[in-house]
């Protein structure tokens, strides 16, 4: 069985954290990743594995069995954070103004670790393991979308990937199935009226009345018009206009935000902005202009898939190993590939359970414990080995 060869091999993986703390000590931020990649394309290539460059700082590796298969992903995002790192280690970052803050080191690392595993198993099975290492995960529009458009997950029947989590203990992981991370869209909402003198109103078009008509209108999307059983957020971060106490304003400018999990109710929540901010400038007589810059979507893990990684989970850190995952306000691009293959995306457990200790992810001194990489790598490789034994 070739997931019992991958646990052979796992013992025989010393690398690990010399890979981690290689990324570590070289950052770089989203769409700069040159070095990385190349350091990462070295390192495949000295395992015999055969790459692709998709976009500026993708890359991809093949790993392909003794004959046609099934075809499996995994995809670690190699990007780092415009931030000074304050810890003081061996392995802190050598780079000013740029740090592995969130763990990408070490999801890079497990990639490679995963890598070696099958580079050596590859008479051993039929199919291929692709190995997706995706820059800017940090930074919306994010790098998931131009690797798909490059096409890196054609005939990709299955992916799996994950993100190291520090609130969590080591030996722990966080699994869900449907969403666990937020769609996380902005928009910003500008007023046109007449502006006058603060004592003759008549001869005005007030934007400021207008405006907290319209912010108090805005809050019956959520409380009216969304189902109660998805969650929505829809908030009103800045509100600007006038000059002076005595002076009607003309123009007046909001911004917010909107988190939602499903689809269907960013959709009609989207829907909803523009008809009340339409109607409610019509009855004031009043133009506007509606921005929305919807960011990454909602991660929606796949049922199947979700039950597939638990099972393998339960037999690498046994059953009081995993816990349910609550969703995650926060967005990931990992969304962008359940669009379009089956997969999950779990929360594996980042901080020394014999002290505690941790600091949250973006922090500047952030860090995570090695011992997790092991586990990773075993996380991933052996969910790769089993589903390509089963099919
Ligand atoms: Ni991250």
């Amino acid at each position: 069985m070739l997931e019992h060869r991958v646990l052979e091999r796992l013992e025989g993986l010393t690398e690990l954290t010399t890979w981690r703390r290689r990324l570590h000590q070289y950052p770089e931020v989203a769409f700069h990743e040159f070095e990385t990649t190349k350091y990462l394309t070295e390192v495949l290539r000295s395992m015999d594995i055969e790459v692709s460059h998709p976009g500026e700082t993708g890359l991809v590796g093949y790993i392909k069995g003794r004959g046609p298969g099934p075809v499996v992903a995994v995809r670690a995002d190699i990007d780092a954070l415009p931030l000074q790192e304050e810890k003081e280690v061996e392995y802190a970052s050598k780079i000013p103004n740029a740090m592995h803050a969130c763990g990408h080191d070490g999801h890079t690392a497990i990639a490679l670790g995963v890598a070696k595993i099958f580079s050596g198993l590859r008479d051993e099975f039929t199919g291929e393991i692709r190995l997706i290492f995706q820059p800017a995960e940090e930074h919306p529009p994010g790098g998931a979308k131009d690797m798909i458009a490059a096409g890196v997950l054609e005939d990709v029947q299955a992916i799996f990937g994950l993100h190291l989590w520090t609130s969590r203990a080591r030996g722990k992981v966080g699994i869900a199935s449907g969403p666990v991370m937020a769609a996380s869209d902005q928009f910003k909402i500008r007023l046109y009226g007449k502006g006058g003198h603060g004592s003759a109103p008549q001869q005005t078009i007030d934007t400021v009345v207008l405006a907290a008509q319209l912010i108090n209108n805005l809050q019956n999307i959520v409380s009216r018009k969304v189902d109660p059983l998805s969650p929505a957020v829809l908030s009103i971060g800045t509100v600007n206009a006038g000059s002076a106490f005595n002076i009607i304003a003309d123009k007046a400018e909001l911004t917010g935000t909107v988190r939602t999990f499903a689809k269907e109710t960013q959709e009609l929540v989207i829907a909803e902005l523009e008809r009340i901010t339409s109607a409610t400038c019509e009855s004031f007589g009043a133009k506007y202009e509606l921005e929305y810059v919807k960011g990454y979507p909602a991660v929606v893990n796949d049922m199947e898939m979700t039950e597939f990684i638990k099972e393998v989970a339960q037999d690498v850190l046994g059953p009081s190993g995993i816990e349910k995952q609550e969703p995650v306000m926060g967005g990931e691009d990992f969304a962008y590939y359940l669009q379009e293959v089956p997969g999950s995306f779990v929360f594996l457990g980042a901080h020394d359970p014999q002290t505690g200790e941790y600091q949250p992810h973006h922090h500047p001194k952030f860090d995570i414990d090695e011992k997790v990489l092991p586990l990773g790598v075993e996380l991933m490789a052996r969910a790769v080995a089993r589903y390509l034994d089963r099919e």
